[in-house]
């Protein structure tokens, strides 16, 4: 019934509908519509009411559910089919892995409000307040082979790319591997887990951390000096439905190009996007540290140091340092 109320409402939103003409398309009572006005207020939606004139929705609330963000996604695949949605839960990522191994399809989407065991890379805790990121992860069963499974993080950094200069004018910079950064502050991080068998990839999980509404203050202190939101970036509140419809269309189309074998044009893009390529940076890989040139990155993603002996290494994934952060 409300979600009745709700399709009749924004069929015509911004316009006038008498509640006898909903009752009657409905086939209820006017009371049983005035109760459904009730709940969709309570959940954010700005529903006004004029004695003459009736019903009329004119604000939407800014939350990241299904039957909000399905309205008007132009994707095929990406979060059409299959939607989990959580006002609270530990990690999207987690969550997604259990769906993976039940066998849920390419494109099934986990998004959360807000994360109270949100990860980011080598176990860090990734803050996820409420209503203010947008935290989610996508399942993918890519048909690459084990040696191609670098490609997938770079195609995503570059698609929340692209989404930040397509909607809001934004200069992003790819720190290889996996964060998205504007004028040197974090603004979106990225947590591939995968899983493999004999025969090459089972899924991979990509989880996304985007600051969206954030302001500074909203931040932990200690990562305050190197994080931003869009909404700090561009001085006002952005509305996320929107951003989330922009980017899974923006991932499904590189990952589609992805597969399609048009690697080329998606590494020259991150290539070209890098704030480490020609820099001297230092890399952690977990097993130790490492300095030297970036010199590129490779056609399957991997990134090429040169140390100052000269020899060429090639960096499969790490930590990495660059200038200021470095001396
Ligand atoms: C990083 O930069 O270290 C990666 C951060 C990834 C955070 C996202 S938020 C949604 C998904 N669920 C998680 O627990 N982590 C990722």
């Amino acid at each position: 019934m409300r979600k009745k109320v709700l399709t009749a409402l924004r069929d015509k939103q911004g316009h006038w509908v008498s509640g006898e003409a909903l009752a009657l398309e409905l086939d209820v009572t006017r009371t049983a519509i005035w109760k459904q006005i009730k709940v969709l207020r309570a959940e954010g939606y700005v529903v006004d009411t004029s004695p003459g004139k009736g019903y009329c929705l004119s604000a939407l609330p800014d939350i990241l559910t299904e039957e909000q963000v399905q309205f008007g996604l132009t994707t095929q695949v990406f979060a059409q089919e299959h939607y989990f949605y959580f006002r609270e839960i530990g990690s999207t990522n987690d969550y997604a892995k259990k769906l993976a191994s039940q066998g849920y399809p390419d494109g099934t989407l986990v998004l959360a409000e807000k994360q109270t065991a949100g990860r980011g890379r080598r176990g860090r805790e990734w803050h996820s307040g409420h209503y203010q990121g947008i935290y989610f992860s996508l399942i993918l069963r890519p048909a690459l082979a084990l040696r191609e499974i670098f490609r997938v993080t770079p195609f995503i950094a570059l698609a929340i790319a692209e989404t930040l200069q397509e909607l809001f004018g934004l200069e992003p910079g790819i720190k290889w591997p996996n964060d998205v950064l504007i004028s040197g502050r974090k603004v979106a991080g990225i947590l591939t887990e995968a899983a493999t068998n004999m025969d090459g990839i089972d899924y991979i999980i990509i989880g996304i951390g985007l600051n969206a509404n954030q302001q500074i203050r909203d931040f932990p202190e200690d990562i305050r000096h190197r994080a931003t939101s869009i909404r700090e970036e561009i001085k006002r509140p952005v509305k996320r439905v929107e951003l989330l419809q922009r980017l899974l269309l923006q991932l499904e189309l590189r990952y589609r190009q992805l597969l399609s074998g048009e690697y080329n044009e998606i590494i020259e893009r991150v290539r070209s996007l890098s704030l480490v390529i020609g820099h001297d940076i230092e890399v952690d890989n977990g097993a130790g540290k490492m300095r030297g040139k970036a010199i590129g990155i490779d056609d399957n993603g991997i990134l090429l140091l040169r140390d100052p002996q000269g020899n060429i290494h090639n960096i499969i994934s790490g930590e990495v340092l660059i200038p200021p952060q470095i001396s």
